[in-house]
């Protein structure tokens, strides 16, 4: 069919034409802006989830329902080499951004970006120079507030800045924090403290985090009450019925139908993940000659998709991993169960490779680092990409480009 009107869009953080299954989610979120804005107390919100399955979609979803609130709202995406001073100044920036278009006292708005520049400042000169950001040019920083240099004091006087000015106005604010397990323990720790004393404070402000499975116990590590700081949602593959609901619907917008055989078959390929419905329902969509889409539609396209997840999904990925940890991970390919997303004891890993444990630290590490696996518990490792293992496997007959530990 006509691929110009093909609905379906796989690709990272892409808008899915119908957001499908999070109606819960949604609902909360709801519930805490009204709450927050009303000064109640309400824990700010943590989302994690394997690769793919629609975190940062649904993240970029809850700030539209702030934006919609009148919210100052701002986004960061956290790196692995990078503070998180610097990208939160940006975060915070466009929300007073938000906020200063619609506050009656020019002079208080100024005065908060002036302890916003005062806080992004502190931020060493090399990281400055990394990023094409630049303070806000109309105020001079101001002097003894969010500028002490300790993370956690800064974050806390600047936050709170930032939720006044919000106040003023009847609503709140809300940082939004895409890829957080990525954040050093420190800045964790420190982003915990400043949340803790804010919530305390029941100043109107929101942290909402997403990142992968791990990150909750990254959180509880860098501060122990954290548990109870974060209300902690795992974003999860769909359900049939919500799979056939992201499918179905936006097929409906143009007209098309899709039959059970071919509704079935579809879960059976996709697992429900989002990402994989994306992908299997765009190649379905465009190999079929006319609606409705039947069962024959998705078997001519599944090889289809299933290229096309191999070079943008999975290959993409597993190009970044050095030799070492691609022997690492074809180990735990061998060794996963038959779906390919259960947990594999390190043990059997250096086993299976005829290694020695702690030999493997560094592959293990480099790949918990490249967000490629995670470690939810001592001694056990499982992929953060769903079905990665099954596609290992299937590479295995091409294995020589796939490294060894020797490499
Ligand atoms: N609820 C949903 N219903 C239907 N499709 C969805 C849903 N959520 C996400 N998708 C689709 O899944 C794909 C992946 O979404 P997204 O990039 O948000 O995942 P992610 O969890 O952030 O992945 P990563 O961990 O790699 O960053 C996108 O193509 C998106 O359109
Ligand atoms: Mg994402």
């Amino acid at each position: 069919m006509d691929p110009i009107r093909n609905p379906y869009a796989p690709g990272a953080g892409q808008r899915p034409p119908e957001l499908a299954g999070r109606d819960g989610e949604i609902g909360q979120f709801d519930v805490t802006l009204e709450r927050v804005a009303k000064g109640r107390p309400e824990r700010s919100l943590v989302l994690s989830g394997l690769r793919g399955v629609g975190k940062t979609v649904l993240l970029n979803a809850l700030r539209g329902q702030a934006v919609n609130r009148a919210w100052g709202t701002g986004k960061l995406e956290a790196r692995a080499e990078q503070g998180l001073r610097l990208p939160m100044a940006q975060a915070v920036h466009a929300a007073i951004h938000d906020l200063g278009q619609r506050h009656r006292d020019p002079d208080r708005v100024a005065r908060v970006t002036a302890v916003l520049k005062a806080f992004a400042l502190r931020t060493s000169q090399p990281e400055r120079r990394a990023t094409r950001w630049i303070p806000p040019m109309d105020v001079a920083a101001a002097t003894g507030r969010a500028d002490s240099g300790d993370l956690e004091l800064d974050l806390l006087e600047l936050l709170s800045d930032v939720a006044e000015l919000a106040s003023d106005l009847g609503v709140g604010a809300a940082v939004f924090i895409d890829e957080m397990q990525d954040l050093s323990p420190t800045d964790l720790s420190a982003l915990c403290g400043a949340c803790h004393e804010i919530s305390q404070q029941s100043a109107p402000l929101v942290i909402v985090g997403a990142g992968l499975p791990h990150l909750p116990v990254a959180l509880a590590a860098a501060k122990s009450y954290a548990e109870r700081l974060f209300h902690y949602r795992v974003v999860d593959r769909l359900s049939r019925a919500e799979a056939d609901r992201a499918l179905l619907v936006p097929a409906a917008s143009e007209q098309v139908e899709i039959d059970e055989a071919a509704l079935a078959e579809l879960y059976r390929l996709t697992d429900g993940y989002p990402y994989f419905v994306q992908a299997f329902g765009k190649a379905t969509w465009d190999g079929a000659p006319s609606s409705p889409i039947r069962l024959t539609d998705v078997v001519h396209a599944g090889p289809i998709a299933e290229g096309e997840l191999a070079v943008g999904f999975f290959g993409s990925r597993f190009e970044r991993a050095t030799p070492a940890e691609r022997a690492y991970m074809r180990a735990m390919a061998d060794l996963s169960p038959v779906d390919g997303h259960g947990t594999v004891p390190t043990s059997e890993v250096a086993l299976a490779l005829g290694r020695r444990p702690q030999s493997l630290s560094p592959a293990r590490d480099g790949l918990i680092k490249k967000g490629l696996i995670f470690a939810e518990e001592r001694g056990v490792v499982r992929f953060t990409v769903p079905h990665f293992g099954s596609f290992l496997r299937s590479q295995r007959d091409g294995a020589e480009s796939l490294g060894t530990l020797d490499e």
